[in-house]
């Protein structure tokens, strides 16, 4: 979000560099804000973890990971010598103070050959029972004294319900001021997420149409391929509602949903935000199961090869309870969407990756035109693409070249493959720019975190309290449990259908 600047004298201080997360997301990100020349002339990173390695082992296993995961491809080696010098490692136990003491003083050599005193990011790649110990610690050392300079960045999940939400919010709030804290959400960084303000808010054309008297409904569809994959442990206690839904998708349909900021100041824009997860109505216990569904995948074949149902992945119980799929039909109680529902869906195993907003226009008020005319006749239709493709469409009804006045459904397309050349940047490489330049924007604030646990949470306890009998009730590879459709079709709509693979993007039903 920030104009071109380079951060200032940076030191990233990474707990848990020895986990997945640094390998395949973090380091890979730093790498290529190395490459576009983004990094700070004065910059380091420290890795802490429980392991014992040396620097020089702990830069080829991040040199491996690059090699895997960086968009840029495998690393030349003239630029991964360079990058390798940036990085350090220390064994550390995160409960011990003799750690952080260590830590301090090898900050302070590094800040004495710079000559001056340089950010302090503590970023806690860690699993969330390590936050508050490593807060604990942080605050009680001199680590995170110069409230300026340090910052601290804190992995999803953020709680696992609102109270927890709300006491870790309360532990770093102990030690850090709200504004030094950058809780992620990894979704908000993606390019065309981004592009959502800057096509709502740089044109004048959609706003006046973008209320409930011109718009039916919204559907948010974020639907993955990839199972559970290695996180089973972790996913047994999550579920899609907590996992999906209750960060990256309702941070979504904020950004469908917002009012205009005045300024792109992070506070007003998340103020704003804070206001649609205000007004999104609670469900009560008993209106639960008409507004929500959630799913279970069973076996089946994704891209032709046979998948294994969830209960029978590693780390997962055999009669899991957990969801993997959530649809939610939510109401947002304001002056612009009162009454306008707002299709939510996510799924792990669907039939196709991909990441779509569709905003469905109402149909004309009248219709001038002969019966024989209309025949394909479907109101405008906004699809906001994400991922994996990427751009904003628009369908209209057209005349049929002809000589007679026939109407067919046609299309305006931005494809962000046909207007830009270079790939864009990572979500974490925007975010981590964003940590290094103090710009928290697309950042969660507690507040906003808080909130969307007060949405989630009434379907969480019905959830919890009420068995899903029939689960696994979707075969991998589709769209979904049958309840899912029902709970759309009973409004007289259906999901739309999308096809990831096609090069327009999504097709239209
Ligand atoms: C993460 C979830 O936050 O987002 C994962 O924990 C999910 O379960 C992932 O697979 C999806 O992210 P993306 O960027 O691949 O759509």
């Amino acid at each position: 979000m920030q104009s071109a600047r380079k951060p200032d004298a940076t030191i990233i201080i990474i707990f848990g560099a020895g986990g997945d997360l640094t390998w395949r997301k973090i380091t890979p990100a730093f790498y290529n804000l190395f490459l576009d020349g983004w990094l700070p002339d004065k910059f380091a990173v420290i890795g802490l973890d429980i392991k014992e390695m040396s620097d020089d082992q702990y830069r080829e296993r991040l040199h491996d990971g690059i090699d895997q995961f960086s968009r840029s491809g495998k690393s030349k080696q003239e630029d991964w010598e360079k990058f390798a010098q940036l990085i350090n490692y220390r064994k550390a136990d995160f409960t011990n103070s003799k750690s952080y003491e260590d830590l301090s003083k090898q900050i302070l050599e590094i800040e004495k050959t710079w000559g001056e005193k340089s950010n302090r990011i503590f970023y806690m790649a860690i699993p969330p029972a390590f936050i508050e110990p490593i807060a604990d610690q942080l605050g009680k050392s001199d680590l995170a004294e110069d409230k300026d300079r340090a910052r601290i960045v804190v992995e999803k999940p953020f709680g696992r319900d609102l109270t927890s939400a709300r006491n870790l919010n309360k532990i770093l709030c102990n030690i850090f001021n709200e504004c030094q804290i950058y809780r992620i959400d990894h979704y908000l960084g993606k390019e065309t997420v981004q592009n959502m303000i800057a096509f709502r808010f740089a044109n004048a054309l959609f706003e006046p149409i973008w209320n409930r008297n011109y718009i039916d409904h919204v559907q948010i569809t974020v639907a993955e391929q990839v199972g559970v994959e290695h996180r089973g442990g972790y996913y047994e206690n999550a579920g899609a509602l907590r996992d999906m839904i209750q960060n990256h998708l309702l941070q979504l349909l904020c950004l469908v949903a917002m009012e205009p900021p005045v300024s792109f100041n992070a506070d007003e824009v998340r103020n704003k935000k804070v206001d649609v997860l205000r007004a999104i109505r609670k469900y009560k216990s008993d209106e639960v199961n008409s507004h929500a569904v959630r799913g279970q995948y069973d076996k089946g074949w994704i891209e032709g090869k046979k998948v294994i149902s969830y209960r029978e992945e590693p780390g997962v119980n055999n009669n899991s309870e957990t969801e993997t799929f959530a649809a939610i039909k939510f109401f947002i109680d304001n002056w612009r969407w009162h009454d306008v529902p707002f299709y939510l869906r996510s799924g792990k195993r669907m039939a196709e990756r991909i990441s779509v907003i569709t905003i469905q226009f109402k149909p004309v008020p009248h219709s001038a035109f002969p019966a024989e005319s209309i025949e394909n006749w479907h109101p405008n239709r906004l699809i906001l693409n994400i991922q994996p493709a990427r751009g904003i469409k628009l369908r209209f009804q057209a005349k049929k070249p002809g000589l007679k006045m026939i109407l067919n459904p046609v299309e305006m397309d931005f494809n962000y493959d046909h207007i830009y050349s270079t790939d864009p940047p990572e979500a974490y490489e925007t975010l981590i720019l964003d940590v290094m330049l103090g710009d928290a924007t697309l950042f969660m604030r507690g507040d906003q975190v808080e909130a969307a646990w007060e949405i989630i949470m009434p379907i969480l306890d019905k959830w919890q309290i009420a068995s899903s009998a029939d689960f696994p009730n979707y075969v991998s590879g589709t769209w979904g449990p049958e309840e899912a459709e029902a709970l759309i079709a009973k409004d007289g709509h259906n999901w739309i259908m999308l096809q990831a693979k096609s090069v327009e993007g999504s097709q239209m039903k």
